[in-house]
């Protein structure tokens, strides 16, 4: 069994990890590391799982797990890595952004690979230590890599995303208030969302200079999920820049395109990808939808351990949509 450390237990990402671990055949939590909550139950913050486990949250770090997950906000994980050193062989998985550039990849001798399998699985078969994608990032990229893989994605690239309030984190903030958020919609940094560094370096690996990027987040009023949409000048036609897509996602386990329009409820609660594709005149319109805190957040995370320790991609992440 692969012996995982959870940091930042009481979060939203946190939770979803100690959900999806809990029922994974091939891991076990070892300890649930929370600056708040040590000695109290899990259930104390996730009370969904009363019944389920009586794993308590700890101030103290096993060392020697193999795997460890770092569930914190901003700029906390390099901290906590100053304060907690791990064993060498212990492998770190950040979900935060503080690795994900080439710029920041390494730190304390550790290089972190970044986590997007449907960009470089072969890498993160190898890596010791994985940069996890951002939840806007991975839904924008995987409706666009397909294009900029074939050089397609020069003109410039309009994208419109909304999220849902778990995107925000467990803290609440004026925006994530109810009484704000029910009945609501805004935008939020417009053309300047700190996600556009990791989409631009993903989209430009392939060699060709990518168009600009015109990214509008929006918040939205429910829970879970991101829905995007790009749009892009297109010289194609629908059937071939179909086959171009199908051809690039057919090794994927979780990305699929969808022939028919896509909504959200139907990748929420799955570690699923959906892309659609709809042509008018000269424009493309790629729409992608993920869940926030499974492929965009702890379904990756958990995806990444898998292809690290040599798992099938999709231990523990059979998931069931809700639906309706
Ligand atoms: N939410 C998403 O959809 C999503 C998606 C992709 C990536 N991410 C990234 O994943 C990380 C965690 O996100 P999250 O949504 O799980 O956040 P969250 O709900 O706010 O949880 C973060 C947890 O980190 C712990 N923590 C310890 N020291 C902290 C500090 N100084 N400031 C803030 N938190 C501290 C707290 O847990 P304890 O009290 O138990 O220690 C807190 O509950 C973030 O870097 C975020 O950007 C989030």
């Amino acid at each position: 069994m692969i012996k995982v450390g959870i940091i930042g237990g009481s979060g939203y990402t946190g939770g979803e990890l100690i959900r999806l671990l809990l029922n994974h055949p091939e891991a076990e939590i070892d300890f649930v590391f929370s600056t708040t909550r040590a000695g109290k139950p899990i259930t104390s913050a996730h009370p969904d799982l009363l019944g389920v486990t009586n794993l308590e949250f700890t101030g103290e770090v096993n060392s020697s797990v193999d795997v460890a997950f770092l569930c914190l906000g901003h700029g906390n994980s390099s901290k906590f890595l100053k304060e907690n050193a791990f064993d060498q062989t212990t492998k770190i998985v950040d979900l935060s952004n503080e690795f994900r550039l080439k710029a920041d990849a390494t730190f304390q001798g550790k290089t972190f690979v970044y986590g997007l399998p449907e960009l470089s699985k072969e890498s993160i078969e190898q890596a010791e230590n994985i940069a996890n994608p951002g939840c806007f990032a991975t839904t924008i990229q995987l409706g666009l890599l397909p294009l900029a893989k074939a050089g397609l994605l020069q003109n410039q690239v309009h994208i419109n995303a909304v999220t849902g309030s778990t995107g925000a984190g467990v803290g609440l903030s004026s925006t994530s208030h109810f009484s704000w958020r029910n009945n609501n919609v805004s935008w939020y940094k417009p053309f300047t969302h700190q996600h556009l560094g990791e989409i631009g370096e993903s989209l430009d690996s392939y060699g060709t200079k990518t168009g600009k990027l015109y990214f509008l987040p929006n918040r939205g009023n429910f829970t879970r999920g991101i829905l995007a949409t790009s749009y892009t000048q297109f010289d194609g036609s629908l059937e071939d820049v179909q086959q171009l897509y199908q051809d690039f996602y057919k090794d994927d386990v979780f990305t699929h395109v969808s022939d028919e329009p896509i909504h959200l409820k139907q990748v929420v609660n799955t570690n699923q990808c959906h892309v659609h594709l709809h042509k008018h005149e000269d424009t493309l319109l790629v729409t992608s939808a993920i869940d926030n805190l499974l492929k965009g957040a702890s379904g990756q995370a958990v995806q990444n351990m898998n292809l690290m320790f040599g798992l099938e991609e999709t231990t523990g992440l059979q998931l069931k949509a809700g639906v309706f």
